[in-house]
């Protein structure tokens, strides 16, 4: 993955969490893709208000969904997934404000994608799906240190590794569990592809993620990785809704 572009960010898990709780979610990331741009009254605008819209309805009931709009060359591809326990109503909440907040964030862009606690959105004038997309992500990791980093790291990687293996096996591309640390305490981890990648691109794309923990995540109480096909994330704490 060395030649992806990758950004890296700290957060303190409590100030993260006022924050949302006092202003409503904010996006986790996101980033205008270089696939073209459109100007004012662009036909390809029209087709990406028209697909927004539609994802934000029709993904929403499963948790995923893809379209395209439009013809060559104004045709506009996206798709929108919501994290596995994300209720229908939730989700659909994250995929409208994921539709407004991305075009204020790449307002000329033929192609974006934008992430939330809660969903993603990505779109493109060019068509992506069923192709792992590593290029575009990002990691988390807390800013706490463990004491026994070398056990904890290990563990986090066992763990992270089941739930891939179960993740692709499943209809939904997605997984969560937990594994017991030392001293009694609990390790809780998510694994989830976009469904429009195969089962076996599903595990080639966690795989990779997987391998990222040393550079994202070494000794760290939680984190993530995140890029547009698949997304980990790992905390001492339970943070899925059951
Ligand atoms: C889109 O516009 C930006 C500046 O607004 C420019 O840097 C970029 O090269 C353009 N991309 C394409 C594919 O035209
Ligand atoms: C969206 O697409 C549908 C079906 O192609 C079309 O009937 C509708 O007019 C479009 N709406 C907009 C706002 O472009
Ligand atoms: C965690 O460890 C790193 C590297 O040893 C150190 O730079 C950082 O300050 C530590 N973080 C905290 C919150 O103690």
């Amino acid at each position: 993955m060395s030649s992806s572009r990758f950004a890296f960010l700290l957060y303190l898990l409590t100030f993260a969490f006022l924050l949302q709780a006092a202003f409503g979610v904010d996006p986790l990331f996101n980033f205008c893709l270089d696939t073209g741009n459109f100007s004012a009254n662009d036909p390809y605008e029209d087709n990406l208000n028209n697909l927004t819209g539609y994802l934000s309805i029709q993904a929403p009931p499963s948790g995923f969904g893809l379209g395209s709009i439009g013809q060559d060359p104004n045709q506009a591809y996206g798709l929108a997934l919501c994290r596995g326990d994300v209720s229908t109503p939730d989700c659909e909440t994250c995929i409208v404000e994921a539709g407004s907040e991305i075009r204020k964030r790449c307002p000329s862009n033929k192609g974006a994608i934008i992430w939330y606690d809660n969903c993603l959105l990505k779109y493109s004038n060019t068509e992506f799906f069923g192709q792992i997309d590593n290029q575009n992500g990002f990691y988390m990791s807390n800013l706490q240190n463990v004491s026994d980093p070398q056990s904890f790291n290990q563990k986090t990687e066992e763990l992270l590794s089941q739930l891939a293996n179960e993740a692709y096996a499943t209809p939904k591309l997605y997984a969560t569990g937990e594994t017991e640390l030392d001293g009694s305490q609990e390790l809780y981890g998510l694994t989830q592809c976009t469904r429009d990648l195969s089962s076996s691109d599903c595990k080639k794309c966690l795989d990779g993620i997987i391998g990222e923990l040393p550079s994202c995540c070494d000794g760290k109480e939680g984190g993530r990785v995140i890029v547009g096909s698949c997304n980990f994330r790992y905390e001492i704490y339970p943070f899925v809704n059951a």
